[in-house]
């Protein structure tokens, strides 16, 4: 499963690359108004950190709009993949955009027959939103669970991108789910790696050397 980092604080991004397991970057108006700097300057900065897909999604709400913003999103760097929302004018953004070969991502899916629909139109990424399901008392999994079933029943190839992921069993129901992708924060990306048995016996494996050592130096040659 592809790992992405759902950021635009370049400093984060920086380090979740530095782990070398972060294949694409996704950000979001909110993420960006947080950075405090225009989203011409931060994602091509994203893109030369990230070698993979970045989502810069367009604000615009109506058609004709939103395909000036995707085409200028979509200049910016190769790396960009233009983030739509899941509405009748997004989706038919979606499949013009499809046509001049810009890829896109349709966030804020909440739905699985919205999720029909997106790849209908010819999305690359689908992004159903687990964690603020969740927060409606639904499981969220079970979204990208149906999702992913439809598209394979059809052999749709819209990649399925778990987001809105909040901790590490997200990331495992969705890695058993067979999610293409999911996009989480810096600090579940830093979880993933650590578990207390790891630092334990760690921990133990070095002072077991170091006493070995000891012993050894303290032996008369
Ligand atoms: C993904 O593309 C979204 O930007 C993001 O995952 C939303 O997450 P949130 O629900 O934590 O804001």
């Amino acid at each position: 499963m592809k790992i992405f980092i759902d950021s635009a604080d370049l400093a984060e991004i920086r380090r979740g690359a530095a782990t070398g397991m972060v294949d694409g970057c996704t950000t979001n108006p909110s993420l960006l108004a947080k950075s405090g700097r225009p989203i011409e300057a931060v994602v091509p900065e994203i893109c030369e950190i990230i070698d993979g897909p970045v989502s810069a999604e367009v604000i615009s709400t109506g058609y004709d709009d939103m395909l000036v913003e995707a085409r200028k999103l979509a200049k910016l760097h190769q790396h960009v993949v233009v983030k739509l929302p899941l509405t009748v004018d997004g989706l038919r953004a979606v499949r013009t955009l499809k046509r001049e070969e810009i890829r896109t991502n349709v966030t804020l899916c909440f739905s699985a027959n919205q999720a029909l629909l997106a790849a209908k139109a010819g999305a690359n990424y689908i992004s159903p939103f687990v964690g603020r399901v969740d927060d409606t008392s639904h499981e969220g999994m079970v979204l990208v669970e149906q999702i992913l079933a439809i598209y394979q029943n059809y052999g749709y190839e819209t990649e399925v991108l778990a987001a809105s992921v909040r901790h590490p069993v997200h990331v495992l129901d969705a890695a058993i789910a067979g999610a293409h992708c999911a996009t989480m924060p810096l600090k579940v990306i830093e979880q993933l790696f650590h578990h207390p048995l790891t630092d334990v016996g760690l921990a133990k494996f070095i002072e077991d050397h170091h006493r070995a050592a000891r012993a050894a130096q303290a032996q008369p040659h």
